[in-house]
């Protein structure tokens, strides 16, 4: 008895107790953002194509449109409790966060990599897809109650999906990275101080770079448009796709560290 009481207190300790609650927080909204994010792209866009009109309207008008809330208040937290862990958690005794050795170390650029992707996940959340599938609802709404069709809904649709699948490209690569800080990337050169030269740092961050923006330039249409068919738009035509993609990425991004650092 006073033992277990005494270990429901070492949770609120600030070390290691606080920080291992964030982790779990962290973990716990990062799977239901991620988890609904798979869940739109492997099942409710496959089927909302095979429903017809008016069973479609219906279904994003009730179903889609709890999913959303759930979704993007679920990334919100993600971001919130991952901004506490960099807060909370100390490597060499030093706020990661504030640490400049800290981003420069194995732990420091895999986790850098992770958040690159993860709060450019965010922002497509709340950037793009959420403010595009508001008018997909409010559009599927407007057609039940026998209002007219909103043209623009077809391209705030396509414009939504190519986000969508965007961030099922890059969950792959963030989540190699997000468990790989603590469990891999780790092991790489002495935790906590700087693995490289600046120069490697340099080429790894820059090439890490290229390929971020290239993508995310291109599922934002500002490279190669947003229609279907075009040569930029081949790893967003299906879900297979995107997984692939990110699969191929995480195996590019990882021979990148390895080539670099290892
Ligand atoms: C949105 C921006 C995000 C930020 C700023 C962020 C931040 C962090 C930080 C600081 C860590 C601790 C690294 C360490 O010391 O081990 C971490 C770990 C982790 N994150 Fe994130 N994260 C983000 C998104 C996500 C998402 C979307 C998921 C999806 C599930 C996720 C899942 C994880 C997991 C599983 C771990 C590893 C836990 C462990 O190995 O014990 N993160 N994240």
């Amino acid at each position: 008895m006073l033992h277990s009481l005494h270990l429901a207190v070492n949770i609120f300790d600030r070390q290691p107790g606080l920080s291992f609650l964030a982790r779990w927080a962290h973990v716990v909204v990062g799977i239901t953002w991620i988890g609904l994010l798979y869940y739109f792209n492997f099942v409710q866009v496959p089927s909302f194509a095979q429903m017809e009109a008016g069973a479609r309207n219906n279904a994003i008008d009730k179903l889609a449109s709890r999913a959303l809330w759930w979704f993007r208040w679920a990334a919100a937290a993600t971001l919130g409790f991952g901004i506490l862990l960099l807060l909370i958690q100390k490597t060499n005794g030093k706020t990661e966060l504030t640490s400049g050795d800290y981003w420069k170390s194995g732990s420091g650029i895999s986790i850098a990599t992770g958040i690159l992707l993860g709060v450019t996940m965010f922002l497509n959340v709340w950037l793009v897809i959420w403010p595009q599938q508001k008018k997909v609802i409010a559009n599927a709404r407007n057609v039940q109650a026998g209002g007219q069709a909103d043209p623009g809904a077809a391209d705030a649709g396509r414009r939504a999906l190519l986000a969508s699948r965007q961030n099922t490209i890059f969950s792959f690569p963030m989540l190699f990275f997000m468990v790989g800080t603590a469990h891999f990337f780790n092991s790489y050169g002495v935790d906590g101080k700087p693995l490289g030269s600046s120069g490697d740092r340099g080429i790894y961050f820059g090439i890490t770079a290229i390929i971020w923006l290239a993508y995310e330039l291109s599922a934002l249409g500002i490279i190669g448009g947003r229609a279907a068919g075009n040569i930029t738009n081949w790893v967003y035509e299906n879900h297979w796709r995107a997984i692939g993609t990110g699969l191929v990425l995480v195996v590019v991004w990882y021979a990148l560290f390895e080539i670099i650092f290892g």
